[in-house]
């Protein structure tokens, strides 16, 4: 088998729960493509600072670039930095409007497979760019959401004022502010924050560490040209991350909002600035776990992981084919997490 490819070219419709959806979310086209150079050497790091210790220089930097992202949806709305351009990258790799080069029918999908981790660092890479270009800043860093921290437990403050563009009216109203998150959602019997709180770090040990006895197991099965989709999630995407979309995600189920909007479906989910966030989190999982001493080999090796390739559009609104081996190592792609102490590694139940 080969590595399996995108086929930009023959977009079409979006599905959710298997509803063909009313809306387009196909890239503007494009017919240079241009195969992506890292920066080398990368300048400076940029530091992703977890969202709950940010201030307030940096609040109104992050919030100056994301207005002007909106601000490129009213002037042109074909501009693949815009905001819903964006939001609609994740719609058409995630909702069935691409399918994979050389078999009709069978979707290009990221998610459930050992793509979930690569795509989505690749999504952040490129709109962490996008932002950092439109306000000037080439060292402009993502926030990530330190949910598996107790402090970090609750929706960041930065994205929860309505007046910031940070902000996103569809969600659950009931767990803004001081409500603890639940990494386990399956569970849903009643409980205090405490025992929510301790619950969410023994996921957390449980996602990281004791449910893990291989690579796959935490990456995600193998997906290759022409496999189906969604062969397997892994332990994180499973969890902590599923979790977290749909706990943020309204539950009003009415027509408008029947699929956990915003971020509870593929398709909206980039619509809140909330996701990118969410997902830094998420891709510092991967990082992090990469250097746990466990036992469990780190990196998949098979030229299929590694030559695997998805297309974005960078900060000068260039086409890049990218591929998974060029973001295994996230300092080769010039950027960082800042340290917060891991309060989950010897958590036992
Ligand atoms: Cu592509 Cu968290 O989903």
């Amino acid at each position: 088998t080969d590595p399996v490819k995108p086929d930009f070219k023959n977009c079409g419709t979006a599905y959710a729960e298997n509803d063909p959806l009313n809306i387009n979310c196909c890239p503007p086209d494009s017919d240079n493509i241009i195969d992506y150079e890292l920066p080398r050497p990368p300048q400076r790091l940029r530091v992703r600072q977890p969202a709950h210790m940010v201030g307030k220089e940096y609040i109104a930097k992050y919030e100056e670039a994301v207005r002007l992202m909106k601000e490129l949806d009213k002037t042109n709305p074909n501009d693949p930095r815009g905001f819903m351009q964006q939001a609609n990258v994740h719609c058409a790799y995630c909702n069935g409007p691409h399918e994979q080069v050389g078999h009709k029918g069978l979707d290009f999908q990221v998610h459930e497979s050992w793509l979930f981790f690569p795509f989505h660092r690749w999504y952040l890479y490129f709109y962490e760019r996008i932002l950092g270009s439109l306000i000037g800043d080439p060292d402009f860093a993502l926030p990530y959401w330190n949910w598996d921290h107790p402090a970090g437990m609750t929706m960041p403050p930065i994205f929860d004022n309505p007046r910031s563009p940070l902000y996103d009216a569809v969600r659950d109203p009931n767990n803004r502010g001081s409500a603890v998150v639940n990494l386990n959602y399956t569970s849903s019997e009643p409980t205090n924050d405490l025992t929510l709180v301790a619950n969410n770090l023994r996921t957390m040990n449980s996602e990281m560490i004791t449910s893990v006895n291989n690579t796959l197991q935490f990456m995600g099965a193998p997906y290759c040209d022409g496999s189906n989709p969604r062969p397997g999630m892994g332990t994180s995407e499973r969890g902590s991350h599923t979790a977290i979309h749909i706990w943020v995600g309204t539950k009003d189920k009415t027509e408008e909002h029947k699929y956990n909007e915003d971020l509870g479906n593929f398709y909206s989910a980039g619509r809140d600035p909330l996701f990118y966030c969410h997902h830094g989190n998420v891709d510092r999982m991967w990082t992090i776990w990469r250097e746990l001493d466990t036992p469990v080999r780190k990196d998949i090796t098979s030229p299929n992981y590694l030559n695997a390739q998805f297309l974005f559009y960078d900060e000068n609104a260039r086409l890049v084919r990218v591929k998974v081996a060029d973001c295994v190592d996230q300092e080769k792609m010039g950027y960082t997490y800042q340290y917060m102490p891991i309060p989950w590694l010897c958590y036992r139940p």
